[in-house]
């Protein structure tokens, strides 16, 4: 399996944005790190502030041998529309979230991806993607259909 990381909305701008919440590393510094780490395995990147682009990517990739793991920023508390491209689509898709939305305003509680993605991972910090790549490689059986 490939491992696809999708970024959504203004997640480009981590390192700088809201440090207190989501850290100071840029993705580009997390993503060499979890590169040399899974050094077996193709990790690809895809960020985008639009949704429609973000479903583009999951379409693109919907029917192949990835793995997603989707922090899809604030979409995930809006945006049917993405949840009903991850239900198009074949692959398993790990939702993932560097804060601990359930610890934030009632707003973040809820997701329209949970019900539809293999599992959710949240509160982590970075370390968040790491366990979304883990649970797609370590589990056979991860699948949100
Ligand atoms: C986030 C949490 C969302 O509520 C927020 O809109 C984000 C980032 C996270 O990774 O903690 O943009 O998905």
């Amino acid at each position: 399996m490939k491992i696809l990381i999708i970024n959504g909305p203004n997640l480009n701008l981590l390192g700088v944005r809201e440090p207190e919440t989501y850290g100071s590393q840029s993705f580009d510094d997390y993503l060499n790190v979890l590169q040399e780490k899974f050094s077996l395995v193709e990790i690809d990147y895809f960020q985008s502030n639009s949704e429609g682009d973000l479903i583009d990517k999951i379409h693109e990739v919907g029917f192949s041998d990835y793995g997603i793991v989707l922090n899809a920023g604030a979409f995930t508390h809006t945006s049917l529309a993405l949840s009903d491209a991850i239900s198009a689509v074949k692959v398993p898709v790990v939702e993932v979230h560097i804060s601990n939305v359930f610890k934030r305003e009632p707003i973040r509680h809820h997701s329209f991806l949970s019900p539809v993605c293999a599992g959710v991972i949240c509160g982590f910090g970075l370390d968040s993607y790491r366990l979304g790549i883990e649970a797609l490689l370590n589990n056979k059986k991860v699948n949100n259909k």
